[in-house]
């Protein structure tokens, strides 16, 4: 393809022709994943922001659908989320036929008669999510604030009895904000959480929910997702998590989820604060996965997350025209103890995912290593991806005396060029480095890498790798690290294949399926 088409994703989502940026209003409703997005339905770089929509039976392929709710002379419409309001509470459905609730973010113009504030509003469907109608007495909840944004609602049921539950953010104050409501439209203040771990840049797009550790129900703790843009680890925005309780009023982390003691300040001291960045607990260790909320009403207690794949520091600046900008692929969380903590752990949404409500597509497998064998001072090619696929790229190697093992993606012939993944032994970290990815001169904060703290299991390194046309995600160790960037290859860099150096390493399995 001409231009920058050949970087659109086979399978990641993306506008027709426009901008976008957050994950809004995730929710499965009657079979379907709707994505709502903050949407520019008139550009391709941020503004005029609107909620786009699309929706998805299987979670990898969507279909694009008209704006759903759009900005006005008034305001424009910031990140939320929706809820299906199955008690009719808020009475814009019925008991039999329950509406679909956005609750937004009204971001008020300065000459409207909120003076540039920013409040929370609601939205409501009654036919499945299609269309959608600005409540007449919006805002519903507001508190003379500037950068009080992001609502994600949720049903609670505890000991406190049942009730709407929102978590938000004063963005500045590196706050969540906690209120209850009955109906939707009448709020009440719990409590507040923060600042605390990554503080250094503006909070934005939480997210609360439970999950039981390693399934079991008498272990329920509860994740508190807080974006953070910028100063998250990689550089500029990313997200980050506590793992707690919450008591229908309050939460309270876990003391193994916070980095740096109470009181002591990393502020002035930049060497101790990429030290205390390296203890947060982190969704993602790459540079490009931002705003990651969940679904609601996802059937069998799943939680799955979507992302932003992309990052504030040259978003508006990516080579690719006339849309702009992705989502991550759907990730199913759940969480594991490890070392007396629990931590999350994520799966991406492939075919024959349980989520998908669709058979599974049948993705060939190529079986590149099946009976252990050695790697050293050579390379390994694994084939190219079909024209307009993505590929999964799934490896066991016990990485033994090398140095260093390294998948070379995206790498022209000669090897000048390409994106590296690579277990570098003596640091114990896992580096995902796109200096030499290909067009990386758009912006001067893109040649990057990024690295993560890794720690063999048996002394097995285990990857699962998506690659599509410009991203590449990495879950290793079973989803316990996971790495998310951004590239842009030549077109003739399309050579992938696996090395090691300085000691034999051992594949014990490799495979390349192909993702269409
Ligand atoms: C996060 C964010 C949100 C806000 C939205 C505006 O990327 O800044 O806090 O609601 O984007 O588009």
């Amino acid at each position: 393809p001409a231009g920058t088409a050949r970087f659109r994703p086979a399978v990641h989502f993306t506008a027709r022709d426009t901008w976008l940026n957050d994950p809004n209003g995730l929710v499965f409703h009657d079979g379907l994943y709707h994505l709502f997005f903050q949407n520019n339905p008139y550009g391709n770089v941020w503004g005029n922001m609107s909620w786009g929509h699309a929706t998805s039976r299987d979670l990898l392929h969507w279909t694009e659908h008209p704006v759903a709710i759009a900005c006005d002379e008034t305001e424009d419409i910031f990140s939320g989320s929706v809820v299906v309001d199955h008690g009719n509470t808020s009475g814009f459905g019925t008991a039999d036929a329950p509406a679909l609730v956005a609750i937004y973010t009204s971001a008020y113009k300065a000459a409207s008669e909120h003076h540039g504030t920013q409040a929370q509003s609601l939205a409501y469907s009654t036919d499945a999510g299609m269309t959608w109608h600005k409540y007449r007495n919006n805002p519903v909840l507001a508190r003379n604030s500037a950068h009080f944004r992001d609502p994600k609602v949720f049903r609670y049921e505890g000991g406190r009895g049942t009730c709407w539950i929102m978590v938000a953010v004063e963005a500045q104050h590196q706050k969540v904000v906690f209120y209850r409501s009955d109906d939707l439209k009448t709020w009440d203040f719990l409590s507040e959480f923060g600042p605390v771990n990554a503080d250094q840049g503006e909070w934005e797009c939480p997210d609360l929910f439970p999950l039981a550790v390693d399934g079991d129900p008498d272990n329920v703790k509860w994740v508190l997702i807080v974006n953070v843009n910028p100063g998250a680890v990689a550089g500029g925005s990313g997200g980050q998590y506590f793992v707690g309780q919450f008591d229908g009023a309050r939460f309270v982390p876990d003391a193994s989820s916070v980095a740096a003691p109470a009181g002591v300040s990393t502020l002035g001291d930049p060497v101790a604060a990429a030290a205390a960045l390296q203890q947060c607990l982190w969704l993602d260790w790459g540079r490009d996965c931002y705003a990651s909320v969940s679904f609601s009403n996802v059937p069998g207690g799943r939680r799955i997350i979507i992302g932003w794949m992309n990052n504030w520091d040259y978003a508006n600046q990516l080579p690719t025209a006339p849309w702009r900008s992705s989502m991550t692929l759907a990730r199913e969380v759940r969480l594991t103890a490890a070392n007396g903590s629990a931590r999350l752990v994520q799966q991406p949404v492939l075919p024959g995912h349980p989520s998908g409500q669709e058979p599974p597509a049948l993705a060939p497998v190529e079986q590149i290593i099946t009976e252990p064998s050695d790697l050293q001072d050579s390379v390994l090619l694994l084939p190219a991806a079909a024209p307009g696929s993505a590929q999964v790229i799934e490896a066991e190697i016990l990485p033994g005396s090398a140095e260093h093992v390294a998948f070379h993606l995206f790498a022209s012939e000669d090897g000048s060029t390409g994106t590296v993944l690579g277990y570098n032994a003596a640091t114990g970290r896992l580096v995902l480095d796109r200096s030499r990815s290909g067009d990386t001169g758009f912006h001067e904060k893109f040649s990057s890498a990024e690295s993560a703290p890794l720690v063999l299991e048996d002394g097995v390194l285990k990857l699962q790798i998506v690659v599509d046309h410009c991203s590449v995600e990495v879950f290793a160790q079973g989803g316990a690290v996971v790495l998310t960037d951004l590239v842009f290859p030549g077109a003739e860099s399309q050579a992938n294949w696996l090395a090691a150096a300085g000691g034999p390493a051992t594949i014990q399995k490799l495979t390349v399926s192909t993702l269409t």
